[in-house]
């Protein structure tokens, strides 16, 4: 037993909420299983779940623990962002106006803008530049409630900026993803040949980082061929295999996802019936980014015909300066209860429970259960729902990392 790791006692919580059981992912009606305890202590020891329970039934502790008075405040699982691209540098403000004014995304990208654009200034910057852009960005993660978080490379497309940005990503604590297949290069003008120099040069190393590898299957990115080519040596070498999928038009993701056995497919704004009941069948889950299409005026996902036919759903950020400059989960749980037509409660397990499943950590983050890694954040309201209703809401009081308050709202 680690005797310097912190033992926490959070008392007189006002409620508790956390997705019931220990099963992941949850799909269908059990998505929406949520258990609330009321007037509700947390005990954490050695940075994990102690107890969970009611204060009528807290028992002495033994051994030192810090209090926490959570009078007034709700606790919900530390929320799991399993997409995000949050490693890049400068920003996309100048496209934003342009689209504003009329521009489309997929115009700016056939132009040169776009990712490009933020491969250029991604290049430009070293490797302490871009962990520090890491360091900021998962700051503003974390004070909306995100306590894990994916990373995604693809702001590189040569190999040292690619490695460079999976280091940055894994020295922040986060999980890193190579997206190597995000955009052809300015210095290749040949989609195969981008692809091989992918395979031969960058992926032993990349393998070495990354724990998945995922690709931009649309038109005017990779296609079909050319990523199953792509995520088929990423899974020889040991990756988890995902793709980004049907954002524009249906170009057989979910069909290769399935073959490869990916463990997800994400965006999936333009999936149809075909997509929705392939994927209902499969254990690959569909990963909605609701953020995204906001951002981008595109349709939403089919989220509600996905749950109910029985597919394992999760809800991300999408974190990225093109087609979602949004780090906060408690907006896209929003955005899943008003767009995607999902319950409170489901959106809840989808950036938790589900998630964690996503990141192949299902087994010791997502819940507030004994055992479970002691993450968590504490919302300044008396009914958790407030984490959906309040919609771009500031509700995030303490943010519990491994037992120990990580960051804690000022007073107003
Ligand atoms: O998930 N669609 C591809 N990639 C990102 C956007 C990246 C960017 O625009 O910089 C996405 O939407
Ligand atoms: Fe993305």
């Amino acid at each position: 037993m680690n005797e310097t790791a912190p033992n926490l006692l959070v008392r007189d919580l006002t409620e508790v909420a956390t997705a019931v059981g220990r099963e992941a992912p949850l799909r269908g009606a059990d998505l929406g299983s949520i258990e609330v305890v009321e007037d509700a202590y947390v005990l954490c020891r050695d940075g994990r779940i102690d107890a969970v329970g009611r204060m009528r039934d807290l028992s002495a502790i033994d051994g030192d623990v810090e209090e926490l008075d959570g009078s007034g405040l709700c606790a919900i699982p530390g929320l799991v962002d399993c997409h995000t691209h949050l490693c890049f540098a400068g920003d996309r403000v100048a496209e934003f106006a342009l689209r504003a004014a009329g521009a489309t995304y997929e115009e700016l990208h056939a132009a040169g803008g776009g990712i490009l654009s933020t491969v250029r200034a991604t290049r430009a910057a070293g490797a302490e530049e871009l962990r520090a852009a890491v360091e900021r960005h998962r700051g503003w993660m974390r004070r909306s409630g995100t306590t894990t978080f994916e990373g995604k490379s693809g702001y590189g497309l040569d190999h040292d900026t690619e490695l460079a940005q999976l280091e940055a990503v894994r020295a922040a604590g986060g999980v890193p993803t190579w997206l190597g297949a995000h955009a052809l290069p300015p210095e290749f003008d040949d989609r195969d040949a981008y692809v091989d120099f992918l395979i031969g040069d960058v992926l032993p190393e990349a393998a070495r980082i990354a724990e998945a590898a995922d690709v931009f299957l649309e038109r005017g990115a990779f296609d079909a061929e050319q990523s199953r080519r792509y995520l088929e040596a990423c899974g020889a070498a040991g990756l988890t295999l995902r793709l980004h999928g049907d954002q524009f038009t249906e170009s057989g993701a979910i069909p290769l996802a399935l073959e490869l056995g990916a463990r997800s497919v994400d965006h999936l704004e333009a999936t149809g019936a075909d997509g929705i009941r392939a994927l209902a069948a499969s254990d690959v889950t569909g990963v909605l980014l609701p953020a995204s299409a906001l951002f981008l005026d595109r349709p939403m996902p089919p989220a509600r015909a996905l749950v109910d036919a029985g597919a394992a759903i999760a809800l991300a950020t999408d974190f990225n300066p093109g087609s979602a400059f949004c780090e906060s989960l408690p907006l896209v749980c929003s955005l899943a209860c008003t767009q995607l037509h999902l319950a409170p409660e489901e959106a809840l397990s989808a950036c938790t429970v589900n998630a964690a499943h996503v990141l192949g950590r299902a087994d010791r983050l997502g819940r507030i259960a004994p055992g479970f890694q002691a993450d968590f954040a504490l919302l300044d309201v008396t009914d958790w729902r407030h984490l959906a209703y309040h919609l771009g809401g500031d509700l995030v009081h303490t943010v519990v990392e491994r037992g120990s308050a990580v960051w804690t709202r000022h007073a107003a």
